[in-house]
């Protein structure tokens, strides 16, 4: 196993900060991937598990063993007429996943189009864009433990799966390194297009009832035409997460401001757009110390060539004590931010 020493990490992330770690290797399978975790143990250093560093913060100097993750493979586990079940290496592209699942009609992950990273990735923060959230796909998640290298497979309730939330967030935190996911997906086209901008963007177009397919195009002309592109202009994607508040709290909120966008959730609770909220407080566009906020989406914090975690945590603190003067909402950090 190829391992090296002082790697900078700037191109393996997609904020693109200064930073560099003690020691990285990349590993395409389970046998290299034990291989990596002893090597780490005798070494006496930590190990960390970047897929393609999408929603990461890295600190300058990484005390640590950087195991790329890039495990292949797409393989057909089950299938009858109404579905069809697959196993994902964890270090499979997640965009161009969901874009051959399309392509050999399994269906379901339309909406999912475009986001950044890998497979193993999306359960950690069950990622989620225009309704609909990778959980409800996933049927099992397989890995390592990571001190002891013993195979584990986490059925989607050990998961507990909820907003950008997981227990690989919780209790089992760099506990176990997630090798592939298993999901389930539709081989019977059906569309979600409840979410607002996604209704109004399919609406424009003329089209009544999307078809997958028009599902897929859709999200990725929102996406373009909102979000930055991380190979373009280095991001994480949504800096934070929408607060989720009580209905007596959303309701006082709506008194106040009227326009506020919310999203009931099926347990009565209601998700705030911290987007909004952000962009009240005038951050939209703010530039400051080569750090700063997306001039089309309030959420996004970008990198503008400044280069440091330092500076982008100041902009984020700074842009939370705002939203907590104005709207007495604690904003949480959405990526994993390892300073
Ligand atoms: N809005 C503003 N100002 C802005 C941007 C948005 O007022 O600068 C308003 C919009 O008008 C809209 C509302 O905020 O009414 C929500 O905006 P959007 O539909 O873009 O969604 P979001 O809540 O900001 C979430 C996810 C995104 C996901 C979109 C679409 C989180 C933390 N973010 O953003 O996920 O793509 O919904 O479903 O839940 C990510 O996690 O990295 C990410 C991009």
């Amino acid at each position: 196993m190829n391992i090296q020493s002082d790697v900078s990490l700037q191109l393996l992330h997609t904020l693109r900060l200064k930073s560099q770690a003690r020691a990285l290797c990349t590993v395409s399978g389970t046998a290299e991937l034990r291989t990596a975790l002893a090597w780490a143990r005798a070494e006496g250093l930590p190990p960390a598990v970047l897929g393609e560093g999408s929603n990461v913060v890295l600190p300058e100097y990484w005390e640590t063993l950087v195991i790329l993750q890039r495990i292949p493979g797409i393989e057909v586990l089950s299938q009858d007429g109404k579905s069809v079940r697959l196993r994902v290496g964890a270090g499979e592209n997640w965009h161009a996943f969901v874009a051959w699942a399309l392509g050999q009609g399994y269906f379901g992950l339309e909406n999912l189009a475009l986001i950044p990273g890998t497979v193993g990735a999306a359960p950690i923060q069950n990622i989620g864009a225009y309704g609909v959230e990778v959980a409800s796909f996933v049927e099992s998640v397989h890995g390592l433990v990571t001190v002891d290298a013993a195979e584990v497979t986490l059925s989607t309730a050990d998961c507990q799966f909820g907003y950008r939330n997981s227990v690989f967030k919780g209790a089992l935190r760099d506990e176990v390194i997630i090798t592939a996911v298993d999901l389930r997906l539709s081989k019977q086209p059906s569309s979600q297009t409840g979410y607002p901008s996604l209704q109004a963007h399919l609406e424009s177009a003329g089209i009544d009832s999307a078809t997958p397919e028009q599902v897929f195009n859709a999200v990725m002309d929102i996406r373009r035409s909102k979000l930055p592109d991380p190979a373009v202009q280095p991001n994480a994607g949504s800096f934070f997460k929408n607060p989720v508040l009580d209905t007596a709290g959303a309701n006082a909120l709506r008194e106040r401001f009227p326009d506020i966008p919310c999203y009931e959730q099926s347990d009565g609770s209601v998700k705030v757009a911290a987007a909004w909220l952000i962009d009240q407080c005038g951050w939209r566009g703010h530039r400051v110390r080569g750090v700063g906020v997306h001039s089309e989406h309030a959420l996004v914090l970008v990198n503008d060539g400044g280069d440091s975690a330092q500076e982008l945590l100041r902009l984020a603190d700074a842009i939370a004590a705002d939203v907590a003067a104005k709207f007495d909402i604690d904003l949480a950090i959405e990526p994993r931010v390892y300073l």
